[in-house]
């Protein structure tokens, strides 16, 4: 008999595979089907031994699933198969479209779980020892997209650049010029920034300066995306990237 149809959204985590939740597998192993996206650690797939495995996310040169596609995919696995887990990077609500799928969903009567994950915006900065929040030096921060539904820079990012807080930006990589001279023009060119890209893999690379000098580092390092750009003083808190701003902290002085 065909299992009853329904939908789990699971964040898979940033992309360490340990990353996901102890509730993610438990879905992952119930799960009939698995639609999963390009960020996705292929190891989690073992856990959903006997699911039919669908990609759904864009491969270099190949075509992308649109939106409207994955629903449809979804609604008709759960009709065919039963239990759709859909698995999502990081968490599915962050800049993930899940409330979409899970919004298309419910109007079929599909019964729909959301198991959350640990978004990249906290876990890749974690990773590599950046607080986004600490005493005397940062009191809140803020997760933007780089890059808005029309393809504009944020206005987010052109208002937090008057704060004191944090930024994060995700999807931000090819509006990093555009990026780096709002920050400039609210006189933050001295303000320490690293970008990480596939942040938690065992493809992670790292590029830290400052606001001024980062375009330079994202050329010479060749960073692309997947990556997070992280702007703030909590940087240089970081016990693993502290040492490259004493340097440059030596480098000025013996220049003066
Ligand atoms: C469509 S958003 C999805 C974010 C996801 N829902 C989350 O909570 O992490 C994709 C963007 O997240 C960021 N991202 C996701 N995983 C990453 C990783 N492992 N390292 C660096 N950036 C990552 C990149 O900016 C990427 O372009």
């Amino acid at each position: 008999m065909k299992n009853e149809a329904r939908l789990t959204l699971v964040g898979a985590g940033p992309g360490d595979p340990d990353l996901i939740t102890i509730k993610g597998i438990k879905a992952l192993a119930e799960a009939d089907v698995v639609l999963y996206d390009a960020l996705i650690s292929k190891e989690l797939l073992k856990y959903a031994p006997n699911a039919l495995k669908i990609f759904v996310g864009k491969r270099k040169g190949n075509h992308r699933y649109s939106q409207d596609e994955i629903n449809a995919l979804i609604i008709e696995n759960a009709f065919n198969y039963g239990h759709v887990v859909r698995l999502k990077g990081g968490d599915p609500f962050i800049f993930g479209r899940g409330s979409e799928e899970i919004n298309y969903v419910d109007n079929f009567g599909i019964p729909c779980t959301i198991v959350p994950g640990i978004s990249s915006s906290l876990a890749v900065p974690a990773n590599v020892g950046i607080p986004l929040t600490k005493r005397k030096v940062s009191e809140s921060f803020w997760v933007i997209t780089g890059c808005t539904s029309n393809r504009k820079l944020s206005n987010d990012i052109k208002i937090a650049s008057q704060t004191s807080a944090t930024l994060v930006i995700l999807m931000g990589m090819h509006k990093i010029k555009e990026i780096t001279s709002v920050l400039q023009k609210n006189n933050k060119g001295d303000t320490p920034i690293a970008i990480i890209q596939n942040g938690t893999t065992q493809n992670e690379r790292i590029g830290v300066g400052t606001v001024n000098n980062i375009l330079e580092i994202v050329s010479s390092k060749k960073l692309s995306s997947p990556a997070i750009i992280i702007i703030g003083e909590v940087v240089k808190e970081s016990i693993k990237l502290r040492s490259f701003y004493e340097n440059i902290y030596l480098n000025n002085i013996s220049a003066a």
